[in-house]
């Protein structure tokens, strides 16, 4: 195998589908089942033996590499960034770095970076060996293709073609963000702002250069509110599975719940299933909390009821509020006592007074 595997994350997205959580930091920074989301690739990278890990940015590239710095030393990695003056999508960026990538002449992984799953990469590094040709892409199944771009590919392997929406039934294995290549895709892609989706990868398929191996286990896009708390629960479940002592227990616990040691959880709250309790977390008494992940340093206060919401680092619940229907505060939000939000989005530093009846995002 080869030694010095490389792997390189899109980490250059304005994440405006996941604001307001975005306005405060990069989408790979924020956490999923208190680790943020670049953690998780960094990790599943590391795992699968890829010693150099090129992060792919456009924009706050400082908090990237000041954020990043203690995991190369924990995952053994070196993280190199590549960092673009102009956004290049998600084919440019490999054109960027393709002294890095080409170096050793070994094929690379390349990750979306808002993309949970349980990363198989080294049967992803295994098949792509096994037929030889210039890249491989990880699918998964979707109940409704029709919303997405579907892959059909044939028996063995080999994509036959992309379909964009299909309005009759094509297939239902779509596109999971995870693919490696051998460094001759470089030769195919130019410096300039490109689609590796649109512009790249149907031109591979035709010169049937392009292999799709289905994602086994789950999977979710988590670019935005509603994804990200279903991705948060599919990723419990597995912890479910695989690590059910890092789920917590007890009275009042319903489900899979996970909470960081360093938060703290009041008399009589009823908590689960699917939530996500961050470090440095106070949960007051009598708090009923459902699908819902709250943030580093937020507080719910008394009695409150929050389900399908996202509350931002260091925000605050009042009492007796009640925040449902995916409901996402920003960054250091108040809501005060006996409030209704009902699937709002409340950007960072607000203090908010009054209810919320209607689906709205508060400036
Ligand atoms: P939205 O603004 O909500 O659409 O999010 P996004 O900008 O992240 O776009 P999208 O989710 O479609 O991006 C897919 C992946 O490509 C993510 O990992 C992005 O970080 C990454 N990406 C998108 N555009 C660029 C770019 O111009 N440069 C780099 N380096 N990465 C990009």
């Amino acid at each position: 195998d080869p030694v010095n595997m490389k792997g390189l994350i899109l980490v250059g997205g304005f994440g405006t589908r996941l604001r307001p959580l975005t306005l405060s930091v990069p989408k790979p920074l924020v956490e999923l089942c208190n680790k943020a989301m670049l953690v998780h690739q960094l990790e599943a990278l590391a795992g699968a033996g890829v010693t150099e890990v090129v992060l792919a940015v456009s924009y706050q590239p400082q908090m990237m590499s000041e954020f990043t710095k203690k995991y190369e030393e924990q995952f053994n990695i070196k993280i190199t960034y590549s960092h673009e003056t102009e956004p290049l999508g998600t084919a440019g960026p490999l054109a960027l770095a393709k002294d890095l990538l080409a170096a050793d002449g070994d094929p690379f992984f390349v990750l979306n970076s808002d993309v949970i799953c349980e990363f198989p990469l080294a049967d992803l590094l295994a098949f792509h060996k096994s037929h030889g040709k210039e890249g491989t892409i990880l699918v998964t199944q979707v109940e409704e293709p029709s919303k997405y771009g579907v892959v059909v590919s044939r028996e063995d392997g080999s994509i036959e073609r992309f379909v964009e929406k299909p309005k009759t039934y094509v297939g239902n294995h779509i596109n999971a963000g995870i693919y490696i290549f051998n460094p001759s895709i470089l030769n195919r892609i130019q410096l300039r702002p490109t689609s590796i989706e649109k512009e790249i990868f149907p031109v591979m398929a035709q010169d049937n250069n392009l292999y799709a191996m289905l994602l086994p286990g789950f999977w979710m896009d988590c670019g935005q509110p509603r994804d990200f708390i279903e991705g948060s629960a599919l990723y419990l479940d597995m912890l479910r599975r695989k690590n059910p002592a890092a789920l917590a227990s007890g009275e009042g616990i319903v489900g899979n719940v996970l909470v960081d040691p360093t938060a703290t959880i009041g008399e009589g709250c009823v908590i689960g299933p699917d939530v996500v309790i961050g470090p440095g977390v106070h949960v007051m008494e009598g708090c009923r909390l459902n699908r819902t992940t709250l943030l580093r340093g937020s507080t719910a206060k008394a009695h409150c009821w929050i389900k399908d919401a996202i509350v931002g680092w260091s925000s605050t619940v009042g009492k007796w509020s009640r925040l449902e229907h995916v409901t996402v505060l920003g960054e250091d939000v108040t809501v005060q006592d006996e409030i209704y939000i009902n699937g709002s989005k409340v950007l960072p530093h607000k203090s908010i007074g009054e209810s919320i009846l209607e689906p709205s995002v508060i400036m």
